[in-house]
């Protein structure tokens, strides 16, 4: 006897069913065989396979019997075909619907038992993170600067020639660029100008005062970098802060005032200070600002004898270098030098962490060790 397939793939006539008693048989098979294999579709899957058997447009069971039995058939049993056929579609489609409905809400009780929220488990602890010493130095230093009228701008770690040097009265050839030979990046044959990371914040002196007119008062804090040998208080990539104040006359009574108004707000009334004449291209004149050693209490020779390997034996670590703006700055901003004065610094941040809080090492800033980090929260 042919299968149920290969009788709905074939035509009444080749069945042998011209009566309608005969076709009335065919279509209790066909809905035989449909109970039967319902039973099988017990998951999503094997539902979507059993759907597509019946209801597919192209092979379904139904479109099968619609063209090999109904379109086929003589007038007079293509009605009884039609009758059956529409009873059959309606009874395999509510079927079909109704276990879709009871395969979904069987879903979503899984997934609601599954995804239940137990409220008597302890929570996930999530151990509250801190800023970095350097970052919460930054912002010591600020919060000082801003109580006597300073504002922060922020500028380029990638900087070009001009800024970092010449703009700064460095020219070409100029002995100051061996101290502070830097990291040039490598570009594109053609590229319009050299660049290089910049080796101090300097540079936003001159960003800064071609975009405002005096009085400026700003603080410039951020990453510089040097081809530096690496110790206990060099590194090839450190922090800054820059301040450049201009305005109408402003005298180095005014500098150092605020230099030592910042240092014994930063360490406390206590700590030896000293000014040392210096030079700088961009200001005249330059000092070197230090501090006494706080490693050594300043006798420059370390507990166990020997010399201190912090203060290298002097008893004094230099904080920053700082003076009066050279007038012939001004001449690359386009301000009046003979109408305007100023002072600026850039202080290395790490070393004033260093000396604030005993550290010992600047490499820790810059190794990640939780150990170190958790030391300040
Ligand atoms: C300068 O960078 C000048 N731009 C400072 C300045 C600004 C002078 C404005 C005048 C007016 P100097 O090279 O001395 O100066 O560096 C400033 C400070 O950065 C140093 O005093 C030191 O604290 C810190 N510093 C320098 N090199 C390193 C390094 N390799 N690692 C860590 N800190 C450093």
């Amino acid at each position: 006897m042919a299968s149920l397939e290969n009788k709905t793939a074939r035509t009444l006539a080749d069945l042998g069913a011209t009566q309608p008693p005969q076709v009335s048989a065919l279509f209790l098979d066909v809905r035989a065989r449909f109970e039967a294999d319902f039973q099988t579709t017990r998951d999503e899957s094997s539902w979507k396979q059993f759907r597509d058997a019946w209801l597919g447009r192209k092979s379904g069971v139904l479109t099968q019997i619609t063209d090999n039995w109904l379109k086929p058939a003589g007038p007079e049993l293509k009605r009884v075909v039609g009758a059956a056929l529409n009873e059959l579609r309606a009874h395999v489609e509510s079927q079909i619907e109704e276990r879709r409905k009871a395969l979904e809400s069987g879903a979503e009780v899984t997934a609601a038992a599954r995804e239940r929220v137990d409220l008597s488990l302890p929570g996930v602890i999530r151990p509250l993170g801190s800023h970095h010493l350097i970052r919460q130095v930054f912002q010591q230093i600020e919060d000082i600067f801003f109580s006597i009228g300073f504002s922060v701008v922020e500028g380029p770690e990638i900087e070009t020639l001009y800024y970092n040097f010449e703009a700064l009265n460095i020219p070409e050839f100029h002995p100051v660029r061996d101290d502070m030979d830097t990291f040039y990046l490598e570009l594109p044959k053609g590229a319009a100008q050299p660049l290089l990371l910049r080796t101090h914040t300097s540079p936003m002196q001159i960003r800064t005062m071609e975009k405002r007119q005096p009085p400026v008062r700003v603080i410039v804090p951020g990453k510089v970098y040097r081809r530096d040998n690496a110790d206990a208080t060099h590194s090839f990539i450190f922090h800054q802060v820059e301040g450049l104040a201009v305005d109408r006359d402003i005298t180095f009574c005014d500098f150092t005032g605020t230099i030592e108004y910042f240092v014994k707000q930063f360490f406390g009334a206590s700590v030896k200070t000293r000014f040392r004449p210096s030079y700088f291209p961009f200001t005249e004149p330059s000092v070197e600002f230090d501090v006494s050693c706080i490693f050594c209490g300043g006798r420059g020779s370390a507990a166990g004898g020997g010399t201190c390997s912090k203060c290298k034996g002097s008893g004094w670590i230099e904080l920053f270098g700082a003076g009066m703006v050279d007038p012939a700055v001004y001449g690359f901003v386009n301000y009046d030098a003979k109408k305007v004065s100023g002072f600026a610094f850039g202080m290395g941040i790490d070393r004033l962490a260093m000396l604030k809080y005993g550290i010992d090492d600047i490499q820790v800033f810059f190794q990640n060790d939780v150990r170190f980090l958790r030391q300040f929260p």
